[in-house]
């Protein structure tokens, strides 16, 4: 199998060198691109700008904005017979960019955010009957509830539910529900553990092909 792991945080700037970003240290997604190749799979990371390496065997797409990870996904993706969305892209851009770097007036500055396109939800509503797609989500209350309703609206096969203990930490504890709003698997421990579960879970429920 041929598996897209989305990584990292993106960035959205507000001028040439000021951005926006999200808490992220990819740490999740090189876990999934190692548990991945450990199981014999071949591995595309898109991931924004982080400190951690991935696998020398890992093809690693480096990109910076929601819209470079879209556009690099939407070349990728159907060539993959999976796609997993760790990464925390930003949901929101600054309206405009300011060509120079902007000054301080001693006055409140006021942004104007938009939101980005859902790269899960894009690949989700694109994804061929032979494809699958994994969502992650990232809830501090009503997380099963939430979670459900991502699932439907990403339209993914299923949602790996943690929470904000995860940022920047080696461990992790993930709920997995299903379309059927099912918990179908819950595993705590460290990244590498959890990854692997949740490959073994994809391995043996989700490939389409024989
Ligand atoms: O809606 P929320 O950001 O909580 O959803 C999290 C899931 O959606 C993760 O799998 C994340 O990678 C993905 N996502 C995305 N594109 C965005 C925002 C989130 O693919 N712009």
């Amino acid at each position: 199998m041929r598996i897209l792991i989305t990584s990292g945080p993106t960035r959205q700037y507000l001028d040439p060198v000021r951005f926006i970003s999200n808490a992220s240290s990819g740490i999740m997604g090189r876990e999934l691109a190692q548990a991945a190749l450990d199981a014999g799979h071949e591995v595309v990371v898109v991931s924004g700008p982080v400190k951690v390496n991935y696998p020398p065997a890992v093809r690693v797409i480096d990109v910076e904005t929601t819209e470079q990870m879209l556009e690099a996904c939407l070349v990728e993706f159907p060539l993959c017979d999976g796609l997993i969305g760790a990464a925390a892209p930003c949901d929101y851009r600054p309206i405009e960019i300011a060509n120079h770097k902007i000054r301080k007036t001693g006055q409140p500055l006021s942004l104007v955010l938009v939101e980005t396109d859902d790269i899960v939800a894009t690949l989700g509503q694109q994804k061929r009957t032979d494809q699958w797609t994994v969502g992650f989500a990232l809830e501090t209350e009503d997380a099963h509830f939430r979670a459900v309703t991502k699932l439907q609206k990403k339209m993914c096969d299923i949602v790996a539910i943690n929470s904000p203990q995860a940022i920047d930490s080696d461990e992790n504890t993930i709920s997995v529900v299903n379309s059927a709003g099912d918990v179908v698997l819950e595993i705590s421990g460290t990244k590498c553990a959890v990854a692997k579960s949740l490959l073994g879970y994809i391995t043996s429920h989700l490939i389409k092909r024989p």
